[in-house]
């Protein structure tokens, strides 16, 4: 019985030796310490042994499957070991190699500004409200007081959709739309894209931006107008801009005016930038025209209101002195970027 017990020990431990795959390892505990292995078949003999031998007998059998038993579980963390240094190895990160770059976007110059004014008229209790771009005739319009045979309705200056539908040509159509939904009072700016019959050039495109403003209240007077104006033009371009308003015509409002504001660059005193005045056109503004709120059922004799028109392109152009509006369009990321 010893020596059989020897020979099964030297025999698996032979077989350890040469052992290169877990399957191959795993065979051989079965083969050995499995229950129809080896050392179960010896302890199934053990009714052939003399009682007082057993216990003896039973110790051998013990020690030998606990000395298969440690060689295996060597072998089995030399194995562990080895394909772990391999996958290391092959896994090997150079950490002194550069980063990729990571090509990210940046915010358009018109969307810089724009997030600036809303900010400016947020802070003043404004909401921002928006539009459709494909308006109808009558919004784009009539309701704004503009007549049939007025020139902005040329189709030189609109594009048609039908006789009915335009692309807008101006914000000012949320206006009518606001003031339809009888909400008062109403403080609000709409920013948007529209649309007109241009050609391309330095400073025309067929497509660009405003932001139109409205506010109805009762006891809204011109110096209300005057007041936010100012300050608005004070919050972009420097709190020692002055602002000048020269008597124009809008049909929807009455009186109109334009807004210029000093130069930032010289000051006032001229220079290449404003063309030598001293000044520069921002925006066309004025009061709320009466037939404009009976179109939009609002009564004139309880309220009065004002409003304005900024083009979004033109603040941006100017803030960042670009002279060329075709550049606001060609989405090239190293014009982009610089702002
Ligand atoms: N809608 C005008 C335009 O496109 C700009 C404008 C002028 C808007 C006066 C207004 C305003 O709200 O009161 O030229």
């Amino acid at each position: 019985m010893k020596e059989k017990l020897e020979q099964i020990r030297a025999e698996a431990l032979s077989r350890l030796e040469a052992v290169d795959t877990l399957d191959s390892l795993n065979e051989i505990r079965v083969a050995y310490l499995g229950k129809k292995g080896e050392l179960t078949r010896v302890l199934k003999g053990m009714k052939d042994v003399a009682p007082e031998d057993r216990p003896k007998v039973g110790q051998m059998v013990n020690e030998t499957r606990e000395k298969i038993e440690n060689r295996l579980n060597e072998v089995r963390d030399q194995m562990a070991k080895k394909a772990r240094e391999l996958q290391l190895q092959r896994e090997v990160i150079d950490v002194t190699l550069p980063a990729k770059k990571i090509e990210a976007g940046h915010s358009h110059p018109n969307t810089v500004t724009l997030e600036e004014l809303e900010k400016i008229f947020v802070g003043m209790g404004y909401e921002v409200v928006e539009g459709p771009e494909i308006e109808y005739d009558e919004y784009n319009f009539t309701k704004l007081n503009i007549p049939p045979n007025h020139p902005a309705k040329d189709e030189q200056d609109t594009f048609y959709i039908n006789k009915d539908i335009v692309l807008r040509t101006q914000t000012s159509p949320v206006q009518a739309r606001v003031m339809e939904q009888g909400k008062l009072p109403i403080r609000m700016i709409s920013p948007g894209r529209v649309f007109r019959s241009d050609e391309v050039d330095a400073t025309h495109s067929p497509s660009f931006h405003q932001v139109e403003g409205l506010v109805v209240d009762k006891n809204i007077t011109f110096a209300d107008l005057k007041g936010t104006l100012a300050e608005f033009a004070r919050q972009v371009f420097g709190e020692d801009t002055k602002v000048k308003f020269r008597p124009h015509h809008f049909p929807f409002t009455e009186p109109s005016a334009e807004m210029d504001v000093s130069c930032f660059k010289c000051k006032g005193a001229g220079c290449r930038f404003c063309k030598g005045s001293g000044w520069i056109e921002i925006l066309g503004c004025g009061m709320v025209h009466p037939h404009v709120f009976e179109m939009c059922g609002i009564d004139p004799e309880t309220y009065t209101g004002f409003a304005f028109g900024v083009g979004l392109e033109r603040i941006a152009l100017l803030k960042h002195e670009i002279d060329d509006m075709r550049l606001m369009y060609e989405n090239d990321i190293r014009f982009l970027k610089q702002f």
